[in-house]
């Protein structure tokens, strides 16, 4: 019979759209219904959260929803609870370093959304408090799960594309104002600077982990930001200037030459087949990537066009693509990362996603909004962690 490993997880942030759907409903609770995480050792792990929340009604609702027992409005007391071993947070960006921070130093493991901090000096300083407390630490990098770029690492592997010249990314869609009968669909603090709003910082943390675990380090940003709405409509009906990044033109330059330019965009209408849109160029082949589906064109499928304006186009350039079929049954992003972080922390397996590869993704950001500032490329520095340093 397996033996039972339960493991207390302090989560705050699960009344947010990302907290309460991907994380707790997606994972923690998907995880007990499925009986629990087979850890391969004949041991169960079994996740028993501790749900935190500022609004009491919200927390206990969700809770009961979910047949889960424990809830509060007290994240410091969640924090120093002898019977969670791990703080999770999906709250508000502009608070995480805080209490991430607290949290190590009760000697919980961490683990949390994307981005690790508001700037890269404070993620830097949580990874480096991690590794000095001996903490395991872990940070949401869902994207790669997605089955369009699990597809695309399939291609990669394959030498599908021969040696790959470029990749050219469309992030984005059109957030409502608010100010005419359609009500935002992204919350107010993303286009407040001061509560650790803006698209860079939001997108570019995923794009370093998509190009770097997918093409090669990144060496290289380039970047303009604008704001393109200036004033926004808030949840209480309240007209704000945005002050926030709410459109990020962003180039990149990868190990081997390759050249990425993504446009992360809160202020484009979608004319594309879904949200996000990568196409990558080889010399042997090409792919366009979304979410879910992926499509190729070898060199031998590749039309002749030859430029004449003058005549009408008679090639079905969207014809000449055969779709990647899918093959296997694609795992929820977010539950494959919390089963890797709860057998890190159980197991000791190995763990790539750490404060490090967090703070990395905090660093591209930074670097794009001063590329952007100064109107210029930076090279993009390795990130340095002290060691030993104490806590505070
Ligand atoms: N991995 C991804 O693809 C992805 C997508 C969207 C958002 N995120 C990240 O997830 C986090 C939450 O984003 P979201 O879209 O779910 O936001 P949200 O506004 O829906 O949820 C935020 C949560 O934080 C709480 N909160 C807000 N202000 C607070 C404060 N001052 N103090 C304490 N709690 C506060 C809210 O009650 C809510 O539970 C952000 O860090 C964001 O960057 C990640």
């Amino acid at each position: 019979m397996a033996t039972k490993r339960t493991v207390g997880i302090a989560m705050n942030g699960i009344t947010g759209r990302m907290g309460l759907n991907q994380h707790l409903i997606r994972s923690i609770v998907e995880m007990r219904n499925r009986g629990g995480l087979p850890a391969g050792d004949g041991t169960v792990i079994w996740p028993e959260p501790l749900l935190v929340g500022r609004n009491a009604a919200k927390v206990e609702a969700i809770a009961h929803a979910h047949g889960i027992e424990r809830w509060t409005t007290d994240v410091d007391a969640a924090i120093a609870d002898p019977g969670c071993e791990i703080f999770f947070d999906s709250a508000t960006t502009g608070a995480r370093a805080g209490l991430i921070e607290k949290a190590i130093a009760a000697g919980k493991h961490v683990y949390c959304e994307k981005p690790l901090a508001s700037t890269y000096a404070q993620a830097l300083r949580l990874a480096e408090l991690a590794r000095a407390a001996g903490v395991k630490n872990g940070i949401v990098h869902d994207k790669l799960y997605l089955p369009g770029f699990l597809k695309l690492k399939r291609l990669i592997e394959s030498g599908f594309f021969g040696r790959i010249l470029s990749l050219r990314g469309e992030f984005g869609y059109w957030v409502f104002e608010g100010d005419w009968g359609q009500p935002a669909q992204r919350p107010s603090w993303n286009y407040r600077a001061a509560e650790g709003g803006g698209i860079m910082i939001d997108m570019f943390c995923h794009w370093r982990y998509v190009l770097e675990n997918l093409l090669g380090p990144v060496r290289s940003v380039s970047c303009v930001g604008a704001t393109h709405i200036p004033t926004r409509i808030d949840e209480n009906g309240d007209a704000y200037p945005g002050t926030a990044d709410d459109a990020a033109y962003g180039m990149f330059e990868i190990d081997g030459g390759i050249i990425a330019q993504i446009n992360s965009s809160w202020c484009t209408r979608v004319y594309r087949d879904e949200l996000v849109q990568f196409q990558i160029d080889g010399t042997l082949g090409s792919a366009i990537v979304g979410l879910r589906d992926c499509k190729v064109q070898h060199r031998v499928n590749t039309p002749r066009p030859v430029w004449n304006p003058d005549i009408p186009n008679t090639i079905d350039f969207y014809g000449g693509w055969t779709e990647v079929p899918d093959n296997e049954v694609f795992e929820n992003g977010f539950y494959a990362q919390w089963a890797q972080f709860l057998k890190h922390v159980v197991l000791d397996e190995p763990h790539q996603f750490d404060f490090v590869s967090g703070a990395q993704g905090v660093q591209l950001a930074e670097l794009g909004l001063q590329a952007w500032r100064e109107r210029r490329w930076i090279d993009v520095p390795p990130v340095a962690i002290r060691n030993g340093l104490s806590l505070v």
